[in-house]
């Protein structure tokens, strides 16, 4: 039996007609369109950056293997992370020859602030935090932990792009607290 957890909402003519745009001109690899995503997107997001990859497997394996070298991170160093989620999430870790450390999530089905905080060793570098079907859980309490142990987060948004939380972007803080 087949059960629905999600049901994603898509603008589709209003995607068809941006790819008609790219087929219309031509261009079909990255070009105008990146670009204007990427600016919309920082607009949307009030982020200073955005890069457009073809995934989010490769985002995940580019931003683990980018922290391990800029950090200093060596191979058996632990990043804490979620056992609900996709498998790319979690193959990121070991890809870049580091231990996943799994804490149990809540009822809100993301990480569990208490579990987190009860997984660190002294070998744990980063935290990886999956807004499951686009909710946020308790992120910012997992922002104030890393933040207190000196982690990285890494925030695997698959689900989230977009997702907002008291009437503003879910990266506002100021508004919701
Ligand atoms: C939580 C999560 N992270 C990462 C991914 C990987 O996304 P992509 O298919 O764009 O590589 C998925 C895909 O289902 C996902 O659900």
């Amino acid at each position: 039996m087949a059960i629905q957890l999600f049901r994603p909402k898509f603008e589709v003519d209003e995607c068809l007609e941006e790819i008609r745009e790219c087929l219309e001109k031509g261009w079909t690899g990255l070009g105008f369109k990146t670009v204007e995503f990427e600016n919309e997107w920082k607009k949307y997001t009030k982020l200073p950056f955005a890069y457009y990859l073809n995934s989010a497997t490769i985002g995940l394996n580019m931003a683990v293997s980018i922290l391990k070298d800029a950090c200093g991170w060596v191979d058996g160093d632990e990043v804490i992370t979620t056992p609900l989620t996709f498998v790319s999430t979690n193959h990121a870790i070991p890809k870049a020859g580091l231990k996943a450390v799994f804490a149990d999530i809540d009822d809100t089905l993301c990480l569990s602030p208490e579990s987190v905080e009860s997984r660190i060793s002294d070998k744990t570098r980063a935290v990886i935090f999956v807004g499951i079907g686009g909710n946020i859980g308790h992120y910012y309490e997992i922002v104030d932990i890393c933040k207190k142990h000196d982690l990285r987060l890494i925030l695997d948004a698959a689900h989230m792009s977009g997702s907002r939380w008291g009437g503003g972007s879910f990266r506002d803080r100021k508004r919701m607290r």
